[in-house]
């Protein structure tokens, strides 16, 4: 008889994830031109503009040039693994060029290398919200089929150039959020007042669709050593009563979710999305061949962020308050929120990863997770961060709970374990490090690094391999 799982396996992956726009700065050194994060005057709820007098991304926390003394102080805290995003406009500046960027491409080669020299395997999201914007103002968004040649260049190009020293690739960020609105911007570059929005949005994703399998194969192709895995954001839904409309009207946000999980993993469209688009009038333009070339080159693996839970009522009349600084659903009434009104949930996690276990039976990572919220230092110099302690210890079991429970997790890259922009709201002041950075919400601050309370304790979580949590 087969025995349970006790603990994380010996081979697990602990560390941090960050992304490119929302950490490096030197927004238009070395050649660099802005992408679609950069007109992003506070977070995506600030909204998108080209006369604002400040913009949060264009300095960020200069990891650009602090890389080095960042990437030392995950290496001591014990991360194995490293998680960033390549910014296509550094290498591609408009997309357009036919040639790559050298001085942006020798910027990553050196930054990876140094992650490695730390002992950090690296992560490379390929697309965290950073599409050339020249290509966009050009050529509209990723509802334009010819998004998956420029996207295809820039993928052949990094993948060749980092042969052997990116080992995991992730296709596209949190990709589901191409048909969420104002994400939309973000992960397809879609203007949210667009006309025709949602028949823009599941085309664009189309498109992604085919891209991320060509990708998939060109990864498999160009460095048989790595693998390409699938990037959702995954809330785990309930429903807010235990009325049958209720119950269909989160099993229908479920299918939302996973959709695009579905088809990346699985490699062809789930049958319930056809009436879902023939209500809609929703209409997938393919060309022949599409459907084949998703079929042949489906993930590797499956990552996914995960921050909270949601509840889903079928009729939004309810006598429920709706979460604030969350982009749908309803308040749970058993749970705790964050200073932003996100759900804490541990156990949500659990649930998470034994939902996506069971549907897909392929290797699971968690790429994000982790709390925001403000930190305060003492007059010692010190932040006692026992919230984020808290928050991460809960998480942590709970993830150890699913692997107990036979989940075949491989491992957690924690959100921002540096302080970086916050994406949704362009803020500093919404901290998720276990390293504080000396900057305000304006830029103001000196940009020093203090490690946090949480910074010794996620130290000995990594070297206990998650026995001392
Ligand atoms: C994820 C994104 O959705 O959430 C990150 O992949 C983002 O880019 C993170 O930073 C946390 O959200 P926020 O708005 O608090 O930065």
């Amino acid at each position: 008889m087969k025995t349970t799982r006790k603990g994380f396996p010996d081979n697990f992956y602990w560390g941090g994830a960050i992304a490119a726009n929302q950490a490096e700065g030197a927004y238009r050194e070395d050649g660099k031109l802005p992408s679609t994060a950069d007109i992003k005057a506070r977070g995506f709820f600030g909204g998108l503009r080209r006369d604002a007098d400040y913009y949060p991304t264009h300095k960020a926390i200069d990891f650009y040039h602090t890389y080095k003394e960042d990437l030392a102080l995950f290496g001591e805290a014990g991360f194995n693994i490293f998680r960033t995003s390549i910014n296509w406009t550094r290498v591609f500046p408009t997309g357009e060029e036919t040639g790559p960027n050298e001085k942006g491409l020798q910027f990553y080669e050196d930054m990876f290398k140094e992650a490695n020299r730390n002992g950090m395997t690296v992560m490379i999201t390929i697309s965290h919200y950073e599409t050339p914007l020249n290509l966009v103002d050009k050529f509209g968004g990723w509802d334009n089929r010819i998004f998956i040649d420029f996207y295809l260049k820039f993928v052949k190009t990094i993948v060749t150039r980092y042969k052997g020293l990116v080992k995991f690739w992730l296709t596209f960020n949190e990709i589901g959020n191409t048909a969420v609105i104002p994400i939309c911007w973000d992960a397809a570059g879609i203007y949210p007042d667009s006309e025709n929005l949602e028949q823009r949005m599941y085309q664009a994703a189309h498109h992604q669709f085919v891209a991320s399998a060509l990708a998939t194969k060109m990864i498999h192709e160009i460095d048989p050593k790595a693998k390409a895995g699938a990037m959702i954001a995954y809330k785990t839904v309930y429903p807010y009563t235990c009325k049958v409309e209720d119950v269909k009207a989160a099993e229908a946000a479920k299918r939302k979710e996973y959709f695009f999980s579905d088809v990346q993993s699985r490699g062809y469209y789930p049958s319930y999305i056809w009436r879902y688009f023939e209500e809609k009038n929703i209409h997938i333009r393919m060309e022949r061949g599409d459907e084949e070339i998703i079929k042949a080159f489906p993930v590797d693996f499956i990552t996914f962020s995960y921050y909270r839970s949601r509840v889903v009522s079928a009729d939004y009349e309810e006598p429920a308050e709706k979460t604030s600084g969350s982009l749908e659903g309803l308040v749970n009434p058993y749970l705790p929120k964050t200073d932003w009104g996100w759900t804490i949930d541990p156990e949500g996690l659990r649930l998470a990863l034994n939902e996506l276990y069971d549907r897909y039976q392929l290797p699971l990572f968690i790429v994000e997770n982790g709390l925001g919220a403000k930190d305060t230092v003492e007059a010692d110099g010190s932040i006692r961060d026992t919230y984020r302690i808290e928050y991460m210890a809960a998480h942590i079991q709970a993830m150890k709970e699913a692997v107990k429970d036979g989940v075949d997790l491989r491992g957690y890259t924690m959100w921002g374990p540096i302080d970086i922009v916050s994406n949704g709201t362009g803020q500093m002041s919404k901290r998720y490090g276990i390293i504080y950075v000396d900057l305000d919400d304006d830029g103001n601050g000196t940009g020093k690094r203090i490690k946090k309370e949480s910074f010794e304790w996620y130290k000995n979580v990594i070297k206990s391999n998650g026995e001392i949590i």
